[in-house]
């Protein structure tokens, strides 16, 4: 296993370039499994749940190609698999979003019931009541989901639950929904710029949907669906990511292919801080400069703050003066970065979900355990931002998500090595 040592205490400066989003890459390749046409994929990251995906992919009759570092080549061959088993989802939840397309294009798909993991309790009764009201008849088999239909037919369905909308529920049964029989309306349909880039490229397939980006989706069924060429949206969490550590070392970070228009909810948020964020050039400037004061956040759906930047910002609220607090309305649970901060010296206490951070002045370098993809980037911005060193193991979970995060952020000034636990 990987571990990062990192020597704190310096300023990042300079140009870093954000990569395709992952989790708008997740949903997108699973719906190449809605056609036997060829779909070629641009701005594709190289990261760990990627390969996951592309590896069961390939067990459910996808043929992948890299043309280049980027850009992946896809096409169904067979479709005598539809088992997408247990140890395959188990590691990599995303995978759940290959339901929806499998069982619209070949009428069955038997995948393994996702169970809960680090972040806390991931249910997916939203996913398969949505997939229900289409017609899809929906049992589960030894861990498995088996659903079969003989064709799906367009209804309302209505994807908010007790936390907000489901972005890979809102995925799922609209990959179904576009080859359904007749008219299908997505009521409280996620709005997050990941399933609108999937509307886009189910639109470039052929499908009808309408409202991408919004809360309603209406879908009107089509037959079959074509190839397309698309490239990804910028993952405004790695951007978000970068914005922070600019903020956390008190440098000026110009986060290339950062789009403002997905991140003004964090952009606010730096700016109540104290922050300078400008847009400029197809990015976004980050400077420091001044004093930071404290600021009260909750995660939101999108537009709103989101969940996946909450540790990040967290890790910078511990070194601003005064008491911040985060609320964390998605997740409820996802707070194990906040042991492993403590232990670097923060100073945060914790009721239920709501997190009450009291400035330190300085973190102090300590060996930490990553324990999820966000809580690991935001032990990394800790580690920079301290004195001396911070060892963080177990980096294979910045590396389901950050494209090597180590090499972009050397660049720009931080010392940062990556050895052999
Ligand atoms: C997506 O997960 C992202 N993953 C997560 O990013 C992100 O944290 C999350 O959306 C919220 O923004 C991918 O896109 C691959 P949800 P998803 O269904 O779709 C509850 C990262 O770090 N819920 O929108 O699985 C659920 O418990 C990852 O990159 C139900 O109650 O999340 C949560 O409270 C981690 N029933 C809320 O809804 C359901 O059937 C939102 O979850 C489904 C979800």
């Amino acid at each position: 296993m990987d571990k990062f040592v990192i020597q704190g205490g310096t300023q990042l400066r300079g140009d870093v370039t954000v990569s395709g989003a992952k989790n708008a890459a997740l949903p997108i390749l699973a719906a190449t499994l809605l056609t036997d046409a060829p779909v070629v994929l641009h701005g594709i990251p190289n990261l760990a749940d990627l390969t996951a995906m592309c590896e069961l992919l390939g067990d459910l009759g996808v043929s992948i190609s890299r043309e280049n570092s980027t850009t992946l080549r896809c096409q169904v061959q067979s479709t005598d698999n539809s088992h997408a088993c247990y140890d395959r989802v188990r590691k990599m939840r995303g995978s759940i979003c290959v339901l929806g397309p499998m069982l619209a294009r070949r009428g069955y798909a038997r995948v393994g019931m996702p169970g809960g993991c680090v972040i806390g309790s991931r249910p997916i009764d939203l996913h398969l009541r949505g997939l229900r009201a289409l017609g899809a008849e929906i049992e589960l088999d030894g861990g498995d989901i088996i659903a079969k239909t003989d064709r799906l037919r367009g209804a309302s369905v209505f994807m908010g639950g007790p936390f907000g909308s489901t972005v890979l529920g809102t995925a799922n049964v609209l990959m179904a929904a576009v080859l359904a029989e007749g008219v299908t309306i997505i009521e409280s349909a996620a709005c997050e710029p990941e399933v609108e880039d999937l509307v886009d490229v189910l639109n470039a397939m052929g499908a009808k949907i309408t409202g991408g980006g919004t809360s309603r989706l209406i879908i009107e069924g089509v037959r079959e669906l074509g190839g397309v060429e698309h490239t990804i949206i910028p993952d405004r969490i790695e951007a978000g990511t970068f914005m922070m550590a600019a903020a956390i070392t008190g440098g000026e970070v110009n986060v290339r292919n950062a789009r403002i228009d997905h991140l003004y909810a964090v952009v606010d948020k730096l700016r109540d801080a104290g922050l300078h964020v400008e847009s400029a050039g197809g990015g976004l400037t980050v400077a420091a400069g001044q004093r930071l004061t404290p600021v009260d956040v909750t995660t939101h759906p999108y537009p709103g703050f989101p969940t996946d930047l909450q540790a990040q910002l967290m890790a910078l609220l511990c070194l601003v003066d005064g008491n911040s607090a985060i609320i964390e309305k998605i997740f409820p649970d996802r707070y194990m970065h906040m042991a492993e901060l403590l232990r670097l010296g923060a100073n945060i206490r914790k009721e239920g979900p709501v997190a009450i951070i009291t400035g330190v002045e300085s973190f102090v370098g300590a060996p930490v355990m990553a324990s999820d993809l966000r809580a690991s980037a935001a032990l990394v911005l800790a580690g920079m931002a301290g004195r001396g060193e911070t060892e963080v193991r177990r980096v294979y979970h910045i590396d389901r998500g950050y494209e090597r995060i180590e090499e972009k952020l050397r660049p720009l000034g931080a010392k940062i090595q990556r050895t052999k636990e």
